[in-house]
């Protein structure tokens, strides 16, 4: 960590992160005042998150993240920019999901450039499979969304096909229109460096 991410990680912890434990979040610590909770899963350093929760003050946002450099960085900017709809678990989101949080209580989960575990035989690594995917739906409000981006084609053609097994219903016909409010991410400037296109896809729970 930079020093100011540690002194951000020392001093700042406990005030914007929610802890993990084994039971699930009051509504209280989940919505913080709002109607509305958005969970970002794997936020790396936390660029388009402390943006998104500060262009829109009536939502609720929780970011979930274990590598501890970017938590220290998202704390940073949290308590420089003073956002107050923005907390962090630091933990592996599966279990938070699982532990964490009550099903049905979800307005959406962005996912962006998740570890494209570009190996064939590391393909089982990836995140975003169809458990995970019966996890999300469970968790996500009827209406709610999943928003997933990633610049690895053969991994969006898999996002896509698990997508299209489950019980989620794509927003636009194949992948979908690049949403103007996403800010871009440090995943995302580096596959732009090498020159890889953008795929987004947007699902619904019915
Ligand atoms: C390729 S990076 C992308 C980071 C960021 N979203 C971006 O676009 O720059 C993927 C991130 O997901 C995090 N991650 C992977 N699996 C996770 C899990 N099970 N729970 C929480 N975070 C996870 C990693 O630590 C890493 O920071």
């Amino acid at each position: 960590m930079s020093p100011a991410q540690q002194n951000a990680y020392d001093t700042h912890f406990e005030q914007f992160t929610l802890p993990f434990r084994d039971n699930y979040l009051t509504m209280e610590e989940l919505y913080n005042g709002k109607k509305n909770v958005i969970i970002e899963i794997g936020f790396g350093m936390g660029d388009a998150t402390h943006q998104i929760a500060q262009d829109n003050p009536d939502k609720s946002y929780i970011g979930i993240e274990v590598h501890r450099p970017g938590v220290g960085k998202l704390l940073y900017q949290i308590e420089q920019n003073n956002v107050q709809n923005l907390r962090i678990i630091e933990h592996d989101a599966v279990d938070v999901l699982d532990r964490m949080i009550p099903d049905d209580s979800i307005s959406g989960f962005h996912i962006f450039f998740p570890d494209p575990w570009p190996k064939k035989k590391h393909h089982k690594r990836r995140l975003i499979q169809s458990e995970f995917v019966s996890r999300l739906e469970k968790k996500l409000k009827s209406g709610g969304y999943l928003y997933a981006v990633t610049d690895w084609e053969n991994y969006a053609e898999h996002i896509m096909d698990v997508l299209t097994e489950s019980s989620l219903e794509n927003r636009y016909k194949h992948y979908a229109d690049s949403q103007d409010w996403r800010p871009g991410t440090n995943f995302e400037r580096k596959g732009r460096e090498k020159l890889h296109s953008i795929f987004e896809m947007m699902f619904i729970k019915k």
